[in-house]
């Protein structure tokens, strides 16, 4: 058990929680003009979720953790090999890429963004991601390029209910959306809102349902495609949402 997870089974519930809500609020004061870009430059130069994967960007464990990663890898192996046609997907928010790169191999062709322009320009150095199109693009902002599944994979837990809302406005477009979220292990109140930045709604007890308001995001089907348990508590679940 890490320092961290040992100090979270003392410390009582309600103080953890306390001390989350101030994260948030002081997150709120400090980025409160800032873009999303100058918000995850920031995220990544102070490296809020780790400093271990090297060349100085780090998308955090749930981007390498192999005991949440290999079975997100699998189920969209599964998944994207069932389509009858190889389909082209778009990796919004797609990180230090270490996800993305074994989910290429599935895809016909593969647009990967991110808000962050340093982020993209590392990742077009990457060797195995050559056969890759990076775009930096805002997902709340920009228009969302074309493709027939987009995935989304811890990136609207850190957005604000009115990103999130601009998201969800655009994603019609595609036929599938396949969307990851960190989530508190038992119940959750839903779409809490909070700062866009590095915390997340697990540490209020919050999480997404994205048929839910404030969102309510229409869709023909929808089917958990993946379920695991997260190092730093609570589970982290990947939805497919059949759209149309
Ligand atoms: C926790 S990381 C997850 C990375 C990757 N999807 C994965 O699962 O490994 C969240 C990523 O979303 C990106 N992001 C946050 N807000 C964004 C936005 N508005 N537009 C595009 N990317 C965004 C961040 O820069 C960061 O790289």
């Amino acid at each position: 058990m890490s320092l961290k997870s040992a100090a979270k089974a003392v410390v009582p519930q309600s103080l953890l929680v306390a001390r989350r809500k101030f994260l948030l609020r002081r997150t709120e004061r400090r980025f409160r003009d800032a873009s999303n870009a100058e918000i995850f430059s920031t995220v990544y130069e102070r490296a809020h979720w780790g400093a271990d994967a090297g060349q100085g960007f780090d998308s955090g464990d749930g981007s390498r953790d192999p005991a949440v990663v290999g079975p997100y890898v699998e189920a969209l192996r599964t998944f994207l090999t069932s389509l009858a046609v190889k389909p082209d997907v778009v990796d919004l928010g797609c990180g230090d890429f270490n996800v993305g790169r074994q989910v290429r191999p599935y895809a016909a062709g593969y647009i990967a963004c991110d808000v962050v322009p340093a982020l993209i320009e590392r990742n077009r150095t990457l060797t195995d991601a050559a056969d890759v199109d990076f775009r930096v693009l805002d997902i709340a902002r920009d228009p969302l390029p074309a493709g027939d599944v987009v995935t989304i994979r811890q990136v609207l837990q850190h957005l604000s209910n009115a990103d999130i809302t601009q998201v969800v406005g655009k994603i019609a477009q595609y036929r599938y959306a396949i969307i990851t979220d960190h989530q508190p292990a038992g119940g959750f109140t839903p779409n809490v809102d909070i700062p866009s930045g590095p915390h997340i709604r697990v540490g209020i007890g919050s999480a997404l349902d994205l048929a839910a308001p404030p969102f309510s995001m229409p869709f023909a089907e929808v089917r958990e495609l993946c379920l695991v348990p997260s190092s730093e508590g609570g589970v982290i679940r990947t939805t497919l949402y059949r759209l149309s």
